[in-house]
């Protein structure tokens, strides 16, 4: 590869920086520049879940977007520099009609700098291939482990196929407070920290939550984001053992959509007043008698959710972040103090501090008065996550 080709590969690399693993996981983050004639005209990256990709919205900036026909306007851009091969599937799980492939085919380009080829084993090489067979040139710059070194979240993905990403969100006082003794948790945080709450939700194929969140704080679990968010997904809701507690026709369950109640009790069954959205999931139970984990989030990944929200209790995080099912935490601190009431996670730690699961790539911002801190999780022993 040329200097002047890995010159602009640097920045396109520059470019993927501007996203965070936070809005874009299980998505890797990815950048792209559209040129025309040796001039860059454009920049892009993927920027949350289900929003355009980087090649996309690079188009976009470049003007080569047609927004009548929602496609490429040929004969705008000529050549492409993507951090990552594009993708080259389509289909419901994918929340695209078009992929990148047949985007840079329409466009016209002609020429692709790459940094890295898709680690997925099913379409490794297959954009290539095809870009090649429709006489695109194409330069592959064997970038793949500075590729690995920014997308620690989309590998970690990537190891467990089976099933979703894992986030847990909660909010907190300054000493880790998550409600009141009598168990009251609304609201700890200010408007602003609770706004980015309903973006989280917004690109997140699923929620879930304990039966004794569900109990106490009847929450609704659907996304509120103003017209202007880009985001408009609304997740599907689940709630672990707690079939019995809810009447699923009134008060924030009233709201339409589709909801998982997932059961390790025989005997369990769909909560009164269940209507055609409610769905049981009957799984055996574990050694405690309660849902299995894994069997819950592998079934929930075949309904095709890729992305799950565990917004509390504290004990159901906990037993989550016990079984290995968690790959990211993301917390807003209140500038408050409790000095007492429901800890964050309540179950058993580890016997030593060098035993405590290993927190990195933090994304942090400043909410208001709240603080917000995400970090990926990687057990003390992992050989596989490196940062
Ligand atoms: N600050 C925040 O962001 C926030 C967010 C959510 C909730 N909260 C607060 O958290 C409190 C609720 O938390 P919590 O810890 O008491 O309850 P929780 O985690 O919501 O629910 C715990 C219950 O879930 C059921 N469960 C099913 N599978 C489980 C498993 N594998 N491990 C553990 N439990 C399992 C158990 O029911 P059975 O015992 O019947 O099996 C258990 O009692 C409320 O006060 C709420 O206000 C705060």
């Amino acid at each position: 590869m040329n200097i002047r080709d890995q010159s602009l590969l640097d920045r396109a690399f520059h470019e993927a920086e501007r996203a965070s693993w936070l809005w874009t996981a299980p998505n890797p983050r990815v950048g792209a520049l559209a040129l025309s004639q040796g001039h860059v005209i454009g920049h892009g990256h993927h920027a949350f879940l289900g929003g355009p990709h980087a090649e996309e919205a690079a188009l976009r900036d470049a003007g080569a977007w047609n927004e009548d026909s929602n496609s490429p306007r040929p004969g705008v851009v000529d050549e492409m520099i993507l951090t990552l091969e594009p993708c080259s599937a389509t289909g419901p799980s994918k929340r695209r009609p078009k992929s990148c492939l047949h985007l840079l085919q329409a466009a016209g380009v002609k020429r692709v700098v790459l940094g890295a080829t898709d680690p997925d084993p099913r379409h490794q090489g297959g954009a290539i291939a095809a870009m090649r067979a429709h006489g695109i040139e194409v330069i592959h710059a064997a970038e793949e482990p500075r590729f690995a070194t920014q997308n620690p979240a989309f590998l970690m993905a990537q190891d467990q196929p089976q099933r979703p990403f894992v986030l847990c969100k909660w909010a907190a006082s300054m000493d880790g407070r998550t409600a009141t003794e009598h168990g009251v948790s609304q609201w700890i945080t200010g408007e602003e920290a609770r706004a980015e709450g309903h973006q989280l939700r917004a690109i997140s194929d699923g929620i879930l939550v304990g039966s004794r969140t569900l109990h106490l704080d009847q929450p609704r679990l659907n996304a509120r984001v103003s017209p202007e968010d880009p985001w408009r997904n609304q997740p599907v809701r689940v709630f672990l053992a707690a079939s019995h507690l809810a009447q699923a026709n009134q008060g924030p369950l009233s709201i339409a959509g589709p909801r998982w109640w997932i059961e390790s009790n025989p005997q369990a069954s769909l909560p009164t007043g269940a209507t055609d959205d409610d769905h049981l999931l009957s799984l055996p139970p574990d050694e405690c008698g309660r849902p299995d984990l894994d069997q819950a989030l592998t079934k929930l990944k075949d309904e095709g959710i890729g992305r799950l929200l565990i917004e509390g209790g504290s004990r159901v995080q906990a037993a989550f972040l016990r079984a290995g099912l968690v790959d990211a935490i993301v917390r807003y601190e209140a500038p408050s103090l409790f000095g007492g009431g429901l800890g964050s996670w309540q179950g058993q730690g580890p016997q030593h501090p060098r035993e405590a699961w290993q927190l990195f790539a933090e994304e942090r911002r400043d909410c208001g008065k709240d603080l917000r801190r995400a970090f990926l999780l990687r057990a003390a022993d992992s050989p596989v996550v490196k940062e």
